[in-house]
């Protein structure tokens, strides 16, 4: 091992992390904030999480501390269930709700990643923009092309990311160039699972886009697919729009509901990551909790296209709990910003007459996230033999926050003020398996 893959480092700050689900045990008993905190990391891991007092004399002699200040506040990284990174071009694209969004922006945009230089320069540029949000691990579409799944692996291997991605699958309902058949999508993806799953920290997500781009023979291949490869992730869209469900009841009439499309295909089940599931009934619900499938919460997108408001306290109910992360859903999504998408969350909840507390929001983003991806024994918390992928936030970043933050009664306003009005700005550095991979540029905002 290299000197340098052994330098051990810590940081200094204000911290917060969870030691379990908000959701199902209350806040009390899973939110750790700790005032003075020191996270120390070692060989791309966490080594030490604790109170400054009592990790400091731990810590081998010479370990250089990096501190903060208490104006800072320590996470582990944000973790993006649910983006496409081919879409980073067509962000704030105007004027069209779900399937006619796709025709007119998406589809034309996806065409260009037929030639791989491009890719890679998007590839480039979406990691760049994750880092610079504190995002440290994505689950991620690719086109269908297989190249452009290479190019974004490569791009993240170079950083040392965790990250989960795939190859979409296509075969009907879509601009020629974008489509593949049952057999070649599902050769495709066997050669990049070969390649890319398990290779360091990447992992390959099985990526049927939605029932409305595959035939029952691809879906069912998609299927095949999963079982042969079960410790891969598998991730697709469900019940976004209200046309899109109608459109879909017509594609499988003899389907019960929506999910049972994917179900019957054998792709429910631990691992899969559904985008949206705003418009499921109970008994969908009910399937997505016992299957131990996951949504991804993408409340920016949903307000963008019109999609609706996802309850979120009907999704995560006592009896019947499913697990939920937190999405982009960069380009429908309109930030990379993960405080913007906990903001917009806040928002989905007040539609429903609910309202979501910053603690829990938080969770959303790291720890809940990590569950959602079957991930949470790696990232997602701080705490000594995790993953040492970290965010520092500067609570004060902008002059409306730095006045707001003046008058906060306690921790949780404090929080609630980073979610409503922080942004990019907010992030002073990025983490990456222990090694500063992000710092902002001082005075610029
Ligand atoms: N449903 C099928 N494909 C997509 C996509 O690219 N974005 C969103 N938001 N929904 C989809
Ligand atoms: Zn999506």
């Amino acid at each position: 091992m290299s000197a340098s893959a052994s330098r051990s480092i810590a940081i200094r700050g204000p911290a917060l992390s969870f030691t379990g689900d908000p959701f199902r045990d209350g806040l009390e008993a899973t939110m750790v904030h700790e005032s003075d905190a020191i996270v120390a990391m070692t060989d791309g891991r966490i080594s030490h999480f604790g109170p400054a007092s009592l990790v400091a004399p731990l810590l081998p002699a010479g370990t250089e501390v990096r501190d903060y200040g208490s104006d800072a506040l320590i996470s582990a990284g944000f973790i993006d269930t649910h983006v496409h990174y081919p879409q980073t071009p067509m962000i704030a694209s105007h004027g069209a709700q779900l399937l006619d969004w796709l025709n007119r922006y998406t589809f034309p945009t996806e065409l260009k990643f037929a030639d791989k230089g491009y890719a890679r320069d998007i590839a480039k540029l979406f990691l760049r923009e994750n880092l610079r949000n504190g995002i440290t691990t994505s689950c991620v579409y690719c086109t269908v092309h297989p190249h452009s799944v290479d190019a974004l692996f490569e791009e993240a291997e170079a950083l040392g990311l965790r990250l989960a991605a795939g190859k979409v699958l296509m075969d009907r309902n879509a601009p020629e160039g974008l489509l593949d058949t049952a057999q070649s999508g599902y050769d495709e993806s066997q050669a990049l699972i070969a390649k890319w799953h398990g290779r360091g920290r990447l992992l390959y997500a099985i990526t049927p886009r939605f029932a409305g781009t595959s035939t029952p023979a691809q879906l069912a291949a998609a299927g095949a697919l999963w079982r042969e490869n079960s410790d891969c992730l598998m991730q697709t869209h469900i019940a976004e729009s209200r046309d899109e469900v109608a459109w879909i009841k017509e594609l499988f009439p003899e389907r019960r509901n929506y999910l049972d499309v994917y179900d019957h295909h054998g792709l429910c089940g631990a691992r899969a990551v559904f985008g949206h599931g705003i418009w499921l009934d109970e008994p969908e619900m009910q399937r997505l909790h016992e299957s131990g499938a996951a949504i991804a919460h993408c409340p920016t997108s949903n307000f963008f296209l019109g999609s609706g408001a996802f309850d979120i306290a009907r999704a995560v109910r006592k009896e019947r709990p499913v697990r939920v992360g937190l999405g982009t859903d960069i380009g429908a999504g309109t930030s990379f910003s993960i405080m913007a998408t906990l903001d917009a969350a806040y928002k989905a909840s007040q539609l429903n007459r609910q309202s979501l507390s910053a603690g829990h929001a938080y969770y959303l983003a790291t720890r809940g996230a990590a569950r959602a991806m079957y991930l949470d024994d790696k990232i997602g918390s701080l705490a000594a033999g995790m993953e040492a992928d970290l965010v520092v936030l500067d609570m004060r970043s902008t002059p409306l926050i730095d006045a707001r933050m003046s008058g906060a009664r306690d921790f949780p306003e404090q929080l609630f003020i980073q979610m409503t009005l922080g942004d990019d700005r907010a992030v002073q550095a990025t983490y990456v398996a222990g090694r500063l991979a992000y710092v902002k540029t001082p005075g610029v905002v």
